[in-house]
Protein backbone atom coordinates (compact mmCIF):
# COMPACT_ATOMS: atom_id res chain seq x y z
CA UNK A 1 0.00 0.00 0.00
CA UNK A 2 1.20 3.58 -0.46
CA UNK A 3 0.21 7.39 0.59
CA UNK A 4 1.38 10.70 -0.32
CA UNK A 5 3.03 11.65 2.70
CA UNK A 6 4.75 15.38 3.34
CA UNK A 7 6.97 15.41 0.58
CA UNK A 8 7.12 11.18 -0.38
CA UNK A 9 5.32 8.46 -1.32
CA UNK A 10 5.61 6.27 1.45
CA UNK A 11 4.95 2.32 1.50
CA UNK A 12 3.57 0.54 4.14
CA UNK A 13 1.99 -2.62 5.54
CA UNK A 14 -1.51 -2.06 7.18
CA UNK A 15 -3.16 -5.46 8.93
CA UNK A 16 -5.39 -6.47 11.21
CA UNK A 17 -7.68 -4.53 13.37
CA UNK A 18 -7.56 -3.19 16.65
CA UNK A 19 -5.45 -1.10 18.54
CA UNK A 20 -2.84 0.41 16.12
CA UNK A 21 0.64 -0.82 16.97
CA UNK A 22 3.15 1.17 14.56
CA UNK A 23 6.52 -0.97 13.74
CA UNK A 24 9.79 1.67 12.74
CA UNK A 25 12.50 0.16 11.61
CA UNK A 26 16.29 0.28 12.12
CA UNK A 27 18.99 1.34 9.90
CA UNK A 28 19.19 0.37 7.02
CA UNK A 29 16.23 -1.60 7.36
CA UNK A 30 12.66 -1.31 5.96
CA UNK A 31 9.32 -2.93 6.76
CA UNK A 32 9.46 -6.55 5.86
CA UNK A 33 12.03 -6.38 9.27
CA UNK A 34 8.19 -6.34 10.64
CA UNK A 35 7.06 -9.50 8.90
CA UNK A 36 6.96 -12.06 11.55
CA UNK A 37 5.31 -9.26 13.49
CA UNK A 38 2.79 -8.78 10.86
CA UNK A 39 2.40 -12.59 11.18
CA UNK A 40 1.78 -13.23 14.38
CA UNK A 41 0.16 -10.06 15.83
CA UNK A 42 -2.69 -8.90 13.33
CA UNK A 43 -5.34 -11.13 14.99
CA UNK A 44 -4.63 -8.77 18.18
CA UNK A 45 -4.01 -5.54 16.97
CA UNK A 46 -3.83 -3.45 13.75
CA UNK A 47 0.07 -3.16 12.87
CA UNK A 48 1.26 -0.84 10.99
CA UNK A 49 4.75 -0.94 9.29
CA UNK A 50 5.79 1.86 7.09
CA UNK A 51 9.29 2.09 5.07
CA UNK A 52 10.89 5.29 6.32
CA UNK A 53 11.86 7.59 3.55
CA UNK A 54 14.36 6.45 0.81
CA UNK A 55 14.06 2.58 2.57
CA UNK A 56 12.14 -0.26 0.65
CA UNK A 57 9.46 0.71 -1.59
CA UNK A 58 9.19 4.58 0.12
CA UNK A 59 10.45 7.37 -2.48
CA UNK A 60 14.21 8.53 -1.41
CA UNK A 61 14.26 12.31 -0.73
CA UNK A 62 18.14 14.13 -1.17
CA UNK A 63 19.54 15.89 1.68
CA UNK A 64 19.77 15.38 5.08
CA UNK A 65 17.33 13.29 7.24
CA UNK A 66 16.57 14.15 11.11
CA UNK A 67 14.30 11.94 14.16
CA UNK A 68 12.22 14.98 13.70
CA UNK A 69 11.64 14.39 9.96
CA UNK A 70 11.12 10.96 10.58
CA UNK A 71 8.62 11.42 13.25
CA UNK A 72 6.84 14.06 11.78
CA UNK A 73 6.31 11.59 8.45
CA UNK A 74 5.10 8.92 10.93
CA UNK A 75 2.54 11.66 12.33
CA UNK A 76 1.53 12.41 8.90
CA UNK A 77 1.41 8.57 8.17
CA UNK A 78 -1.68 8.36 11.09
CA UNK A 79 -3.21 11.50 9.91
CA UNK A 80 -3.48 10.46 6.52
CA UNK A 81 -4.78 6.90 7.27
CA UNK A 82 -7.40 9.10 9.74
CA UNK A 83 -6.54 7.10 13.00
CA UNK A 84 -7.13 9.14 16.15
CA UNK A 85 -7.03 6.42 18.24
CA UNK A 86 -3.58 6.38 20.46
CA UNK A 87 -1.43 4.22 18.87
CA UNK A 88 1.10 2.05 20.81
CA UNK A 89 4.84 2.90 19.07
CA UNK A 90 7.51 0.36 19.11
CA UNK A 91 11.05 1.35 17.79
CA UNK A 92 13.91 -1.03 16.96
CA UNK A 93 17.10 0.50 16.79
CA UNK A 94 17.56 3.65 14.48
CA UNK A 95 13.37 3.01 14.83
CA UNK A 96 13.53 3.83 18.53
CA UNK A 97 15.78 6.54 17.86
CA UNK A 98 12.87 8.06 16.10
CA UNK A 99 10.39 6.98 18.78
CA UNK A 100 12.23 8.95 21.26
CA UNK A 101 11.63 12.03 18.78
CA UNK A 102 8.36 10.77 18.07
CA UNK A 103 7.54 10.61 21.91
CA UNK A 104 8.53 14.56 22.38
CA UNK A 105 6.52 15.95 19.73
CA UNK A 106 3.21 13.26 19.49
CA UNK A 107 3.25 11.60 23.32
CA UNK A 108 -0.54 13.12 23.47
CA UNK A 109 -1.51 10.23 20.78
CA UNK A 110 0.75 7.51 22.42
CA UNK A 111 -1.04 4.07 24.40
CA UNK A 112 2.33 3.08 24.97
CA UNK A 113 6.04 3.05 24.06
CA UNK A 114 8.17 0.27 22.99
CA UNK A 115 12.07 0.55 22.66
CA UNK A 116 13.63 -2.48 21.29
CA UNK A 117 17.41 -3.06 20.74
CA UNK A 118 17.88 0.75 21.11
CA UNK A 119 19.61 2.98 23.55
CA UNK A 120 18.52 6.46 25.18
CA UNK A 121 22.18 8.35 25.05
CA UNK A 122 23.11 10.28 21.42
CA UNK A 123 26.52 9.73 19.74
CA UNK A 124 30.06 10.18 20.95
CA UNK A 125 32.01 12.47 18.70
CA UNK A 126 34.19 9.46 17.89
CA UNK A 127 30.60 8.11 16.90
CA UNK A 128 29.65 10.95 15.01
CA UNK A 129 32.78 11.26 12.73
CA UNK A 130 32.42 7.26 12.22
CA UNK A 131 28.48 8.33 10.55
CA UNK A 132 30.52 11.09 8.23
CA UNK A 133 33.16 8.54 7.58
CA UNK A 134 30.37 5.63 6.63
CA UNK A 135 28.23 8.71 4.69
CA UNK A 136 31.46 9.44 2.64
CA UNK A 137 32.01 5.64 1.22
CA UNK A 138 28.18 4.46 1.02
CA UNK A 139 28.45 7.69 -1.71
CA UNK A 140 31.59 6.80 -3.25
CA UNK A 141 31.64 2.71 -2.96
CA UNK A 142 27.87 2.17 -2.84
CA UNK A 143 25.84 0.51 0.23
CA UNK A 144 27.72 -2.72 -0.29
CA UNK A 145 30.36 -1.84 2.01
CA UNK A 146 27.84 -0.65 4.48
CA UNK A 147 26.18 -4.13 4.55
CA UNK A 148 29.32 -5.85 4.54
CA UNK A 149 30.15 -3.96 8.11
CA UNK A 150 26.53 -4.61 9.69
CA UNK A 151 25.72 -8.09 8.53
CA UNK A 152 28.58 -10.04 11.44
CA UNK A 153 26.71 -7.32 14.07
CA UNK A 154 23.21 -8.42 13.59
CA UNK A 155 22.49 -11.64 14.91
CA UNK A 156 23.57 -13.68 17.75
CA UNK A 157 25.88 -16.45 17.01
CA UNK A 158 23.39 -18.93 17.15
CA UNK A 159 21.17 -17.89 14.68
CA UNK A 160 23.40 -17.28 11.77
CA UNK A 161 24.34 -20.93 12.62
CA UNK A 162 20.74 -22.06 13.01
CA UNK A 163 18.54 -19.78 11.03
CA UNK A 164 20.96 -19.21 7.76
CA UNK A 165 17.88 -18.07 5.86
CA UNK A 166 17.58 -14.98 8.31
CA UNK A 167 21.24 -13.73 7.14
CA UNK A 168 20.37 -13.89 3.36
CA UNK A 169 16.63 -12.13 3.95
CA UNK A 170 18.32 -9.33 6.02
CA UNK A 171 20.88 -8.71 3.21
CA UNK A 172 18.22 -8.14 0.64
CA UNK A 173 16.16 -5.95 3.21
CA UNK A 174 19.75 -3.72 3.19
CA UNK A 175 20.46 -4.56 -0.28
CA UNK A 176 16.75 -2.39 -1.04
CA UNK A 177 17.95 0.75 0.62
CA UNK A 178 18.75 3.77 -1.35
CA UNK A 179 22.13 5.56 -1.21
CA UNK A 180 20.00 8.84 -0.21
CA UNK A 181 18.34 7.02 2.82
CA UNK A 182 21.90 5.42 4.40
CA UNK A 183 23.25 8.85 4.18
CA UNK A 184 20.02 10.42 5.31
CA UNK A 185 20.27 7.87 8.22
CA UNK A 186 23.77 8.54 9.22
CA UNK A 187 23.05 12.11 9.48
CA UNK A 188 20.21 11.52 11.05
CA UNK A 189 21.45 8.95 13.74
CA UNK A 190 24.48 11.63 14.16
CA UNK A 191 22.83 14.51 15.32
CA UNK A 192 19.79 13.11 17.08
CA UNK A 193 19.02 14.25 20.41
CA UNK A 194 20.12 12.73 23.46
CA UNK A 195 17.20 10.78 25.40
CA UNK A 196 18.83 9.86 28.30
CA UNK A 197 17.23 13.05 30.25
CA UNK A 198 13.98 12.41 29.02
CA UNK A 199 13.36 8.90 30.21
CA UNK A 200 12.46 9.85 33.86
CA UNK A 201 9.50 11.97 32.33
CA UNK A 202 8.09 9.29 30.01
CA UNK A 203 4.70 9.29 31.34
CA UNK A 204 2.65 6.20 29.17
CA UNK A 205 3.12 2.62 29.51
CA UNK A 206 6.79 1.56 28.00
CA UNK A 207 8.28 -2.07 27.57
CA UNK A 208 12.11 -2.64 26.43
CA UNK A 209 12.72 -5.85 24.66
CA UNK A 210 16.49 -6.92 24.24
CA UNK A 211 18.59 -9.49 23.09
CA UNK A 212 20.56 -10.72 25.36
CA UNK A 213 23.44 -11.15 22.92
CA UNK A 214 23.30 -7.47 20.76
CA UNK A 215 26.45 -6.69 19.57
CA UNK A 216 25.22 -3.70 18.75
CA UNK A 217 23.37 -1.95 21.83
CA UNK A 218 25.03 -3.85 24.80
CA UNK A 219 22.09 -5.28 27.22
CA UNK A 220 23.40 -3.04 30.46
CA UNK A 221 22.52 -0.51 28.35
CA UNK A 222 18.70 -1.19 27.94
CA UNK A 223 18.59 -2.47 31.98
CA UNK A 224 19.54 1.14 32.64
CA UNK A 225 17.29 2.79 30.18
CA UNK A 226 14.43 0.70 31.26
CA UNK A 227 14.94 1.26 34.85
CA UNK A 228 15.08 4.95 34.67
CA UNK A 229 11.91 4.95 33.17
CA UNK A 230 8.84 4.89 35.72
CA UNK A 231 7.16 1.57 35.95
CA UNK A 232 9.13 0.36 32.55
CA UNK A 233 9.13 -3.52 32.14
CA UNK A 234 12.16 -5.47 30.22
CA UNK A 235 11.90 -8.21 28.63
CA UNK A 236 15.01 -9.78 27.68
CA UNK A 237 15.27 -12.40 24.69
CA UNK A 238 17.49 -15.65 24.82
CA UNK A 239 19.62 -16.47 21.99
CA UNK A 240 18.98 -13.02 20.14
CA UNK A 241 21.02 -10.28 18.71
CA UNK A 242 20.22 -6.98 18.04
CA UNK A 243 17.20 -8.53 15.84
CA UNK A 244 15.05 -10.37 18.25
CA UNK A 245 11.97 -9.86 16.72
CA UNK A 246 13.64 -12.06 13.50
CA UNK A 247 15.66 -14.49 15.79
CA UNK A 248 12.79 -15.13 18.37
CA UNK A 249 9.50 -13.80 16.90
CA UNK A 250 7.35 -16.10 19.49
CA UNK A 251 8.83 -14.54 22.46
CA UNK A 252 9.28 -11.36 20.89
CA UNK A 253 5.49 -11.19 19.41
CA UNK A 254 4.28 -12.79 23.08
CA UNK A 255 6.00 -10.37 24.93
CA UNK A 256 4.20 -7.25 23.00
CA UNK A 257 0.75 -9.82 23.19
CA UNK A 258 1.22 -9.20 27.20
CA UNK A 259 2.22 -5.22 27.05
CA UNK A 260 -1.02 -4.64 24.89
CA UNK A 261 -3.25 -6.51 27.23
CA UNK A 262 -1.61 -5.05 30.13
CA UNK A 263 -2.49 -1.63 27.91
CA UNK A 264 -6.62 -2.74 27.88
CA UNK A 265 -6.85 -3.48 31.36
CA UNK A 266 -5.59 -0.17 32.05
CA UNK A 267 -7.97 1.72 29.75
CA UNK A 268 -10.67 -0.87 30.88
CA UNK A 269 -10.53 -0.04 34.68
C1 LIG B 1 20.42 0.36 13.80
O1 LIG B 1 20.47 -0.87 13.92
O2 LIG B 1 19.35 0.95 13.54
C2 LIG B 1 21.70 1.14 13.91
O3 LIG B 1 22.79 0.27 13.83
C3 LIG B 1 21.80 1.91 15.19
C4 LIG B 1 23.06 2.72 15.30
O4 LIG B 1 23.96 2.60 14.46
O5 LIG B 1 23.14 3.52 16.26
Amino acid sequence: MQLLVNDFIMSYTDAGAGIPLLFIHGFPLNRHLWDPQVAGLADVARVLAPDLRGHGDSQPTPGAYTMDIFADDLNSFLDELGITQPVVVCGLSMGGYTAFAFYRKYSQRMAGLILTATRAAGDSPQKRDERDAAAAKARNEGITVIIAGMLPKLFSSNTYIERPELTAQITSIMKSTSVDGVVGDLSAMKGRQDSTGMLAEINIPTLVIHGVNDQIVPLDEARQMAAAIPNASLDIIPDAGHLPNLERPDLFNASICSFLESIDQKVTK
